[in-house]
């Protein structure tokens, strides 16, 4: 099934799956970004990231391969009285202009060689100085049941992001396993198995 097909069809049901709040890992790097940055979210999904970040004054936009998630983004960002940008495309065809001061993401669930590409991608979207921040299942998470694929191609390694992110003209800030529990909607609930990267461009 295409991606689109498949994510469209998990937010066609009711309500917000990951929840309104914005991920918390990626809320106070959000709340670090002066007011007017230019913020990118990577399979943003509902939107939950983006209207957090417009309420704080950040020009956001939003990317994802469903428009049904950005369509309720839309609806979110409405509800909240802000506004974002949403853009509907596939990262396996995306090619990024660097105007971005932060790109960030939370659960972007990727299998290689599409994760390397769309991350490589993603750091030539940053403006000097400007970081990438993620949050991602490990792959540890896979027999837990707090959220996150069933497929171990789509969980993540420390080691696998280093040789994604360890390039020159940029600089690995942050990259670490955690193990911390989640409350986002019910698509994310209890102790998980986490990796949390930042990357920051010279
Ligand atoms: C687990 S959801 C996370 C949504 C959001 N980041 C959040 O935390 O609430 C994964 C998201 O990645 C998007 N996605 C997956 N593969 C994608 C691709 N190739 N291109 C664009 N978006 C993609 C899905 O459509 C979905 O919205």
């Amino acid at each position: 099934m295409p991606i689109r097909a498949i994510w469209n069809d998990k937010f066609s049901r009711e309500g917000y799956l990951y929840g309104k709040r914005p991920n918390a890992f990626l809320a106070p790097r959000i709340d670090a970004l002066p007011a007017g940055a230019r913020l990118l979210l990577l399979g943003e999904g509902e939107g939950r990231n983006a209207c957090y970040a417009a309420a704080r004054g950040i020009d956001v936009t939003a990317l994802d391969a469903s428009d049904v998630g950005l369509a309720k983004a839309e609806a979110l960002a409405r509800e909240a009285g802000v506004t974002i940008t949403t853009l509907h495309q596939d990262l396996a065809i995306w090619n990024a202009t660097p105007r971005y001061d932060a790109v960030m993401a939370s659960f972007l669930h990727l299998k290689e060689p599409l994760r390397t590409q769309a991350f490589r991608e993603a750091l030539k979207a940053l403006k000097p100085s400007g970081v990438f921040v993620a949050e991602f299942f490990s792959t540890k998470q896979l027999p837990l049941s707090s959220g996150g694929p069933k497929d171990v191609d789509l969980l993540y390694t420390v080691d696998s992001l280093r040789e994604i992110f360890a390039l020159p003209g940029f600089e690995i800030l942050r990259l670490e396993e955690a193990v911390d529990h989640l409350d986002e909607g019910h698509g994310h609930r209890g102790e998980a198995e986490l990796i949390r990267v930042e990357v920051r461009k010279l």
